[in-house]
C-alpha cells in the first residue's frame, strides 16, 4: 500500500505532470491544431486509421487541467483555441462521445474556469447543454439506452463516461425529460453490462422491436463474456460521476462493486493487462490506459459524498490508496515515456483497438488525458494532507 503521505511519491507525480506539459507542448509545436488519438512507434502523426472520431476533447482537456493548476496564461490560450476547434462537434449526432468531448474536456472547464474567475460566462455552458441535448437524442424508448455509434441495437459500457454531460444538463436547466433519459441509460448499462461480481461487458445487443436485451458481445475486449479492463474502468468512473452528480446511491454502489472486481483483480500488477479474462500470454500486453482512468475513476468515487458503508473514512482512504498505487506503478520507466527522447507521448503500452491492430502497445490520446487528471487529483489529496 502507498503512504498517503509519501513526500517521495509526492515528487514523482509533480515531476511526471510537469513531463506531461512537455510532451503537451511539443505535441502542438510539432503538428499544430491537430487532434491525435494512438500513437504508430511512438510518433503521434500518422495515417492509421481512426475507428471513430471521439478524443478530439482530450488534448485540450488536459491543457485545461494544466491551467487550472499553474494559472499559466499560455494554456489558458492553447486550451480556449483547441475547445473552439472542437465547438461544432456539439451538434455531432454520430457518436456517442459528446461527454468526452465537452464534460471532460472542452467547455465544462471552460465554463468552470470562467467561475472561479468570477465571471462566469452563460455562453460558456450553454455549448455543455447544446451538447448534452444532442447526445440525449440517441436515446432508444425500447430498451432504455443511449444507442451506441455502431448501430441502434448497441449498447456500450463506455457511454456511461458520457452520460454526465446529459445528467449536468438536466441539474442545471431543471430538465425531467433529460434526467429521466440519463436516470434510465444508467439503470440499462447497470442490469445488462454490469455483472454480479462487479465485472463488465462492453456491448449489449437489444432487438430494436421489442426492447428486449438479446446477449452481451465486445468489439475491443477479448469475448462477449470478459471483461476488457477499459470497459470496467470506465464503468467505475462513469457511475461514480453519475452518483456524484446526483448524490445517488445506486450508481455508487454499482461504481464500488466495479472498484472492488477490479483492485481484486490488480491485486499482484497494479497495471491491468488489456482484457482481464484473455489467454494468460496475452494478458502480457497491458492497457496503461485503463489503468490511468481506473485511477482517476478511484478518486472520483472516493469524492462522492454518499459512500455505502460506515465506515467512510478508512473506505476513501482505501480507494485513494489503491488510485495511488496504480499511479506511482505509471510513473516508472517502463510506462513513463521519460528515459525515450524520441517518443511524442506520455504513457506508453496503452491499448485501442487489438483485434483491428491499432494503436497496440502505444501512447492513446485518452490514456494522456486521464493520467494527467489522475495526477491532478493526486497532487491535491496528497499537498493536502502534508
Ligand atoms: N471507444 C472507446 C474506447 O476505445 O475505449
Amino acid at each position: 500500500m502507498i503512504p498517503a503521505e509519501s513526500g517521495d511519491l509526492l515528487a514523482t507525480l509533480e515531476n511526471a505532470f510537469d513531463f506531461a506539459q512537455r510532451q503537451v507542448r511539443r505535441l502542438i509545436e510539432k503538428y499544430p491544431d491537430y487532434f491525435p488519438i494512438y500513437t504508430v512507434g511512438g510518433k503521434w502523426h500518422h495515417s492509421g486509421e481512426r475507428w471513430t472520431n471521439w478524443c478530439e476533447g482530450f488534448l485540450p482537456g488536459m491543457m485545461w487541467i494544466f491551467f487550472e493548476e499553474t494559472g499559466d496564461s499560455f494554456w489558458r490560450e492553447q486550451a480556449e483555441h483547441y475547445s473552439r476547434l472542437v465547438e461544432p462537434r456539439k451538434d455531432d449526432r454520430t457518436v456517442h462521445d459528446l461527454g468526452f468531448l465537452f464534460y471532460h474536456g472542452t467547455y465544462r472547464r471552460w465554463y468552470d474556469a470562467t467561475v472561479r474567475e468570477g465571471l462566469a460566462d452563460p455562453t460558456i455552458r450553454e455549448v455543455v447543454f447544446h451538447a448534452g441535448r444532442t447526445l440525449a437524442k440517441r436515446f432508444k424508448e425500447k430498451g432504455a439506452y443511449l444507442r451506441s455509434f455502431v448501430a441502434d441495437e448497441s449498447l456500450f459500457i463506455d457511454i456511461m463516461m458520457n452520460v454526465p454531460v446529459i445528467l449536468y444538463t438536466a441539474i442545471e436547466t431543471n430538465d425531467d425529460v433529460l434526467m429521466d433519459i440519463a436516470s434510465r441509460h444508467c439503470a440499462t448499462s447497470r442490469r445488462y453490462l454490469v455483472r454480479g461480481d462487479g465485472s463488465t461487458a462492453h456491448e449489449a445487443l437489444f432487438d430494436t422491436q421489442t426492447g428486449e436485451c438479446l446477449r452481451q458481445t465486445t468489439h475491443q475486449g477479448y469475448r462477449g463474456d470478459s471483461c476488457w479492463s477499459r470497459g470496467l474502468a470506465w464503468a467505475l468512473y462513469g457511475f461514480a460521476t453519475c452518483g456524484r452528480l446526483l448524490n445517488f446511491r445506486p450508481w455508487l454502489e454499482t461504481s464500488q462493486s466495479c472498484a472492488q472486481y477490479l483492485l481484486e483483480k490488480l491485486a499482484g500488477d497494479p497495471v491491468p493487462p488489456w482484457d482481464f479474462d484473455a489467454p494468460e500470454e496475452s494478458r502480457a500486453q497491458k492497457d496503461s490506459s485503463a489503468g490511468a482512468i481506473a485511477a482517476a475513476g478511484l478518486f472520483e468515487l472516493s469524492d462522492a459524498v454518499v459512500l455505502v458503508g460506515t465506515d467512510q473514512a478508512r473506505q476513501r482512504r482505501y480507494l485513494r490508496d489503491s488510485a495511488l498505487r496504480i499511479l506511482a506503478a505509471l510513473c516508472e520507466p517502463e510506462y513513463l515515456a521519460t528515459q525515450d527522447a524520441d517518443w511524442e507521448g506520455i504513457l506508453k503500452h496503452g491499448v485501442y483497438h487489438i483485434h483491428k491492430g491499432l494503436g497496440v502497445d502505444e501512447s492513446v490520446m485518452w490514456g494522456e488525458f486521464f493520467f494527467v487528471d489522475a495526477l491532478q487529483r493526486a497532487i491535491r489529496h496528497l499537498r493536502s494532507a502534508r
